[in-house]
């Protein structure tokens, strides 16, 4: 391998949630899913051959231990393409995620490092093989290998071969997706071991695949026809049902805060006095906002604290 050159991946925003795996190994989702990537904000990532009988992981500046969670999951990674008894990376990975708005970063961070695999190693994959390496970092890595709308095609292979993310063409000036940061001082259980125990534990998981392909479908409709309020809606149902299934396991997965529910009920209440604005949630308390730009003043006005994000451009 030799050195790569810095790559970008940008985060990205599930509408419909990839919840529950058929392959703990390949990462093989149970479901297809639908997600909006976040435009520059995301992963820099970098990869450069090194001596030292070890890898060495640099995470916005700052050198990582070598037993740290992170560092274990990208050396695992690097692992399915080198030797790991002759060869080691100096690793320098940089988030443009804005800290506090509490996104996680392991889909940008995957997507952006199987982009520098790609170029070290020299490997000259295409966007569909790159989703497939990225998808065996973290599922959802395989979407932050395309921007605006991806589709994660679930596949049916044992390989997994086919279980790649592809970009939707159309395009959705003037959607806009607000960051709310809602505190989280308990560490929540990450959602690979959340979607495992959704899986083995909770009888209602049974009804989520069915859900999730008639969202998807629902979702794509939306984009199309560019409705709006057929897009919040079923955005919103599909990620409140994925929290249902996390409720009905054993133990009861629980990510939201007292604070995330008075933002649910805030966003109602707005509804109701008709602001068109939906939300949606990942394996944490905290809210993304959907809402078009026409309401972009609106918003800001009642979440003055909001990261505002327009993966389309600003309009
Ligand atoms: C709730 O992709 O982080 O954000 O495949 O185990 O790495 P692993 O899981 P991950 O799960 C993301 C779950 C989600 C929904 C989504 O992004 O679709």
């Amino acid at each position: 391998p030799s050195a790569s050159d810095e790559h970008f991946a940008p985060s990205n925003i599930a509408l419909c949630k990839y919840w529950g795996k058929r392959d703990q190994q390949l990462n093989l989702p149970v479901n297809a899913s639908l997600s909006v990537s976040l435009g520059h904000l995301g992963t820099h990532t970098r990869l450069v051959p090194i001596d030292y009988p070890a890898d060495e992981i640099w995470l916005n500046g700052e050198k990582l231990v070598p037993s740290a969670p992170f560092c274990q999951r990208i050396s695992a990674f690097l692992d399915l393409f080198r030797n790991p008894d002759h060869c080691h990376f100096r690793v320098t990975t940089r988030n443009s995620i804005p800290t506090a708005a509490g996104l996680a970063s392991s889909a940008s961070g995957f997507a952006a490092l199987a982009l520098a695999v790609n170029d070290s190693f020299a490997l000259q994959l295409s966007k569909e093989q790159l989703s497939v390496v990225a998808r065996l970092g973290s599922g959802s890595a395989c979407r932050s290998i395309f921007s605006g709308f991806v589709e994660w095609q679930m596949g049916h292979r044992e390989d997994g071969l086919d279980s790649h993310a592809l970009a939707l063409q159309n395009r959705w000036p003037g959607l806009c997706i607000g960051l709310i940061k809602v505190d989280a001082s308990v560490k929540a259980t990450d959602s690979r071991s959340g979607m495992q125990r959704t899986v083995e534990t909770a009888h209602l998981y049974q009804s989520w695949p069915l859900q999730a392909a008639s969202d998807l479908q629902q979702l794509k409709q939306a984009i199309t026809a560019q409705d709006f309020e057929l897009l919040g809606r079923t955005a919103e149902h599909n990620a409140l049902s994925m929290h249902a299934t996390m409720l009905a396991s054993w133990p009861p997965l629980v990510y939201w805060q007292p604070d995330s529910l008075k933002m649910m009920h805030k966003i109602w209440k707005l509804r109701q006095d008709g602001l068109p604005i939906y939300f949606t949630m990942d394996a944490g308390p905290n809210l993304k906002l959907l809402f078009e730009s026409t309401s972009l003043e609106e918003v800001m006005r009642q979440f003055p604290d909001m990261e505002v994000i327009q993966p389309f451009g600003d309009v």
